[in-house]
């Protein structure tokens, strides 16, 4: 191992949740085990979790932390790795632990024939088993005609009303990289520009606190991925939910292309010491309570058709998805980030 991959190694100790026990590959490469290395971040996987050991028997091993953190430590641990499974919040992660010929291709006619097409890479390197919607919230007080699409919120009518993230999460460059694949990259310039323009203040926190900030009056409008709407629409999110019937939602671009989704997905690591069991995890993610799952407890929208959705997520309604395919989202990530570091979206 090279000196900067024991520094690393150091320093993601630090950094990472470690769930489970992988000290040594005794533990880690017995049979009846599956390590997970995962990046979502929601406590209310853990029956998702659990609810695999008991139908399986098969123990998983959990390594928590950010998707970047997570794909360089596998690069570090080369050969060697103990990762069977790599889980990320979004494409364009997955995408680059593809680059890094990190994953193996899967054959599985149960993820084959649970997930549409568009949610899974040609030749099984990659699998999207839940999705979110990006779209448009606004203060139903103040705002009496909403954006209506993602090019909507570049207009001047909605100057200083606007918050959103940072340009360097994930689910940001995922939006503006689908807008570079749809309207190309000079359009794609002028947008973000003109949306920056448009701030209310300087881009911080995450979805939740920009609808916070409809609540608090300091934004007209926010842009969030849905789940953390339907959240606080079931459970008591603090300094939102008791005033949630002030925000009104919309799912942009119906008459276009369709609201721009992100997907939670999951992959097999090229070196998985106990690929079966990786495998068996992924095609139990397909499976109608996992699925169901993923709607009632972290409010997502199921990636299987058919599967029925929480309450709270029902509420937000039937809408139209851009079905793009999201290795050509994915593709466009570095260009997105080029664009909101020229025209100064921080
Ligand atoms: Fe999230």
């Amino acid at each position: 191992m090279s000196y900067k991959s024991s520094c690393l190694t150091a320093a993601f100790g630090a950094t990472l949740l470690t769930i489970g026990v992988l000290a040594g590959t005794g533990a880690s490469l017995a049979q009846g085990e599956v390590n997970l290395y995962s990046s979502r971040h929601y406590d209310t996987d853990e029956r998702l979790y659990s609810d695999f050991e008991e139908q399986t028997g098969i123990t998983i091993n959990r390594i928590e932390g950010n998707a970047d953190e997570l794909i360089a430590r596998m690069e570090a641990e080369g050969a060697n790795s103990p990762a069977d499974v790599l889980l990320t919040v979004d494409i364009s992660r997955m995408v680059r632990a593809e680059e890094k010929q990190l994953l193996a291709p899967v054959k599985s006619v149960v993820l084959e024939t649970r997930l549409p097409a568009h949610l899974r890479h040609p030749d099984g390197l990659w699998f999207g088993f839940s999705q979110r919607s990006r779209i448009i919230f606004y203060d139903k007080a103040r705002i009496e005609t909403p954006p209506l699409t993602y090019a909507d919120l570049a207009k001047p009518d909605y100057k200083g009303l606007i918050c959103a993230r940072s340009s360097t999460n994930t689910y940001q460059i995922a939006l503006l990289s689908s807008i570079i694949a749809h309207e190309g990259e000079e359009a794609a310039t002028n947008w973000a520009k003109a949306v920056r323009g448009n701030m209310a203040r300087a881009p911080q926190g995450g979805d939740t606190d920009q609808l916070r900030g409809i609540v608090s009056g300091e934004c007209g409008i926010a842009i969030a991925n849905t789940y953390y709407f339907a959240r606080a629409l079931r459970s008591d999110v603090t300094d939102l939910s008791a005033s949630i019937d002030r925000i009104g939602w919309v799912f942009p671009d119906q008459s276009g292309n369709g609201a721009h989704m992100n997907i939670s997905v999951g992959a097999v690591a090229a070196n998985a010491p106990n690929r079966d069991n990786a495998i068996k995890f992924l095609e139990y993610l397909t499976s109608d309570s996992a699925q169901k799952y993923f709607s009632d407890g972290n409010d997502e929208y199921p990636a299987v058709s058919g599967v029925a959705l929480s309450a709270s997520v029902a509420k937000l309604g039937l809408f139209r998805q851009d079905a793009i395919n999201l290795s050509t989202v994915a593709n466009n990530s570095t260009k997105a980030t080029e664009i909101f570091n020229a025209v100064g979206w921080e």
